[in-house]
């Protein structure tokens, strides 16, 4: 498959997903939002894949949200049609392996809303965040509202929110925004480190992590420890278990195959 606005790449079991609309400072436009989904598709059958990041081309942007232009004209019936099907946000939350935002530049409205649909969140010192739909008239419609509240809380929420200011790299690690902040020349190699590091482990172990992790934010604690046992018991079934406290016993490395 051929993209006009994704580029993908591969690399020691990692897959970085690149958004190329750099003039656009990466604007989310719906064919970079369909090419995304579809790349996403592809990289979940992949075994050369454990881990996926995502980031922005260039130095400016990761994503400076969707494409305002799109906007112009549409109606609540012609952008209700816009929004159907699976949207992004959710292909990145239900994709059965690891995501990492890799957010190299400006993060905003539907970019900060990518970010949050990711697993974890690595920024540039240099990079900006923010929810500033509220400046255009509108409200983030990308999950902004229920992940970022649930992630930094209602107050801290309201506050991006309500004044659509962004915020630096260091504060939105200070209030759990994201994880890591690292100096922008260092970056992708940091980043990708790290992501090397989580492809060592046992691909059904992080599958079985992320869906119980995120059974958290939509049940109830008791329908939640029951799922997490349910899925640990899950990983009892795998060689990856075998080998995981074979290892261990034995002093060594585990390799794990995924199986
Ligand atoms: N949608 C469409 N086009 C966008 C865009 C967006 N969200 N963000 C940036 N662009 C375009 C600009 O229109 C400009 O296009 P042009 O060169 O054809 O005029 C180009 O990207 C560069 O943007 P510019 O504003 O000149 O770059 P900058 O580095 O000075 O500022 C931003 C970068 C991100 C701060 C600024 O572009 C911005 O505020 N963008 C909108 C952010 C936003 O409101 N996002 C939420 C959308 S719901």
């Amino acid at each position: 498959m051929v993209y006009q606005n994704i580029l993908l790449d591969t690399k020691d079991r990692i897959s970085t997903l690149t958004i190329n609309r750099p003039d656009k400072r990466n604007a989310l436009n719906e064919l970079t939002r369909e090419e995304m989904v579809h790349a996403l598709e592809d990289l979940q059958s992949s075994d050369d894949t454990r881990v996926v990041i995502m980031t922005g081309a260039g130095d400016k942007a990761f994503i400076a949200g969707a494409d305002i232009s799109e906007f112009e004209g549409r109606t609540p019936l012609t952008q209700r049609a816009a929004m159907k099907g699976l949207r992004i946000f959710t292909a990145i939350e239900e994709f059965p392996k690891p995501v990492i935002a890799m957010i190299n530049g400006f993060c905003l409205g539907g970019g900060m809303e990518v970010a949050l649909a990711c697993d974890l969140r690595f920024a540039s010192d240099n990079a900006k965040l923010g929810q500033p739909e509220i400046n255009l008239g509108i409200i983030p419609g990308g999950g902004g509202t229920q992940r970022l509240t649930r992630l930094v809380g209602e107050g801290k929420s309201m506050e991006l929110i309500l004044t659509g200011d962004l915020i630096d790299a260091s504060h939105a690690k200070q209030i759990g925004l994201v994880n890591e902040v690292f100096p922008a020349a260092e970056l992708r190699d940091r980043v990708q480190a790290y992501a090397v590091r989580i492809a060592e482990k046992s691909p059904i172990a992080l599958r079985m992590a992320k869906e119980a992790v995120k059974a958290a934010a939509r049940t109830n604690l008791r329908e939640g420890l029951d799922r997490e046992a349910d899925l640990f018991c899950l990983t009892f079934g795998s060689e990856d278990k075998a080998e995981g406290v074979r290892a261990f016993l034995e002093k060594r490395k585990p390799e794990f195959k995924g199986r």
